[in-house]
């Protein structure tokens, strides 16, 4: 017993010496080899016996849109605890102001500039083009959409899937499109959109909702393979249902609270901060690791349509 811990504990180049020495029999070590190799030698797993600390990003600037609620707001939360400056892009500048006097009280080191407007309109477009906003961005997160109703096709509003594809598809790709080639020019950096699992899978009443999501993937895959060979990395968040923190079904239900509850009726659904944590990991991967899909879901939720329902709190 002494000796079998003994030998495991010197490690194999060691071994016949430490069995004769504990009383093995020399036949037994003989048939053991002969190893040449230091007892323990340097691998490149030797850091997860001593887990490191995520890669820094503190004095890096990241652009959050939809920041003004849900999975960008914490997001941009726990980048700013990261040391990370913030341009922060949304419809509604008091939300965005109320966010960046937070994030002031609570981090005074970081830089916060809020740039108010629609990721559809070119006024936006306008003011970031003006603040050189592009030539600074290191960490870029497409994050600002929304779902609108769950009439099923035949029945739809045609502005809700128009406001769908325009936030979730356009406003997507143009920001990127805008950020992209600075980031190419400076030799690196990370774009991050906001998927869903609604990307990865459709549901009935979710026609347009699935279809802008599907789109965004694709965008998002075509653009990792156009930038794998420029240090650029490219990452799709998609959640599950992600409810505590966000306003993502008021906004779908238009305003409605009871249908608006219901969608997380006896489930516990994520909340804003656990996507916003995931995120967070992503960006702070050493420089040679890509996470090309976060896919997150809640325990309860199996699927797009596989949700259990049992939680009585
Ligand atoms: N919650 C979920 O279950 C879930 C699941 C999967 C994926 N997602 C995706 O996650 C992303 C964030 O949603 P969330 O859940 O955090 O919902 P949320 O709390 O409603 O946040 C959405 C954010 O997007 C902004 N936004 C919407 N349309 C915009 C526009 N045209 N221009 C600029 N900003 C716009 C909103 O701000 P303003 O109103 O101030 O503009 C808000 O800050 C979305 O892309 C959504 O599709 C959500």
């Amino acid at each position: 017993m002494f000796a079998s811990r003994l030998l495991s504990r010197l490690g194999r180049a060691a071994v016949p010496t430490a069995a004769l020495a504990c009383g093995a029999t020399a036949a037994a070590v003989a048939v053991l080899p002969a190893w040449s190799e230091p007892a323990v030698k340097a691998q490149s797993w030797d850091t997860m016996f001593n887990l490191p600390e995520q890669k820094s990003i503190a004095g890096k600037t990241a652009l959050i849109t939809g920041c003004s609620a849900g999975i960008g707001k914490a997001t941009a939360c726990g980048l700013a605890s990261s040391g990370c400056n913030l341009v922060l892009v949304a419809r509604r500048a008091e939300k965005l102001e109320e966010l960046k006097a937070e994030i002031n009280r609570r981090v005074p080191g970081v830089s916060v500039t809020v740039v108010a407007g629609d990721v559809n309109d070119d006024a936006l477009y306008e003011k970031l083009v003006a603040l050189k906003v592009p030539q600074k961005v290191d960490i870029l997160f497409a994050n600002a959409g929304l779902a609108l109703g769950k009439e099923t096709v035949g029945s739809a509003d045609l502005s809700d899937w128009k406001g769908m594809m325009d936030a979730n598809c356009l406003g997507a790709f143009r920001l990127i499109d805008l950020c992209l080639p600075e980031m190419v020019k400076r030799g690196g950096g990370h774009v991050l959109a906001t998927g869903s699992i609604a990307g990865l899978e459709s549901y009935e009443g979710g026609s347009v909702y699935c279809a802008s999501k599907h789109a965004l993937h694709a965008f998002m895959k075509a653009l990792r393979f156009e930038t794998y060979a420029k240090n650029i990395k490219v990452t799709v968040v998609a959640p599950g249902f992600v409810g505590e923190g966000t306003e993502f079904s008021e906004v779908r239900f238009k305003g409605d609270k009871a249908k608006a509850v219901a969608t997380y009726e006896n489930l516990k659904e994520l909340r804003a901060s656990d996507v916003a944590a995931q995120v967070l990991w992503a960006v702070r991967q050493p420089d040679h690791v890509n996470v090309d899909l976060l896919q997150v879901m809640p325990t309860d939720q199996g699927s797009a349509q596989r949700i259990h329902r049992a939680r009585r709190s």
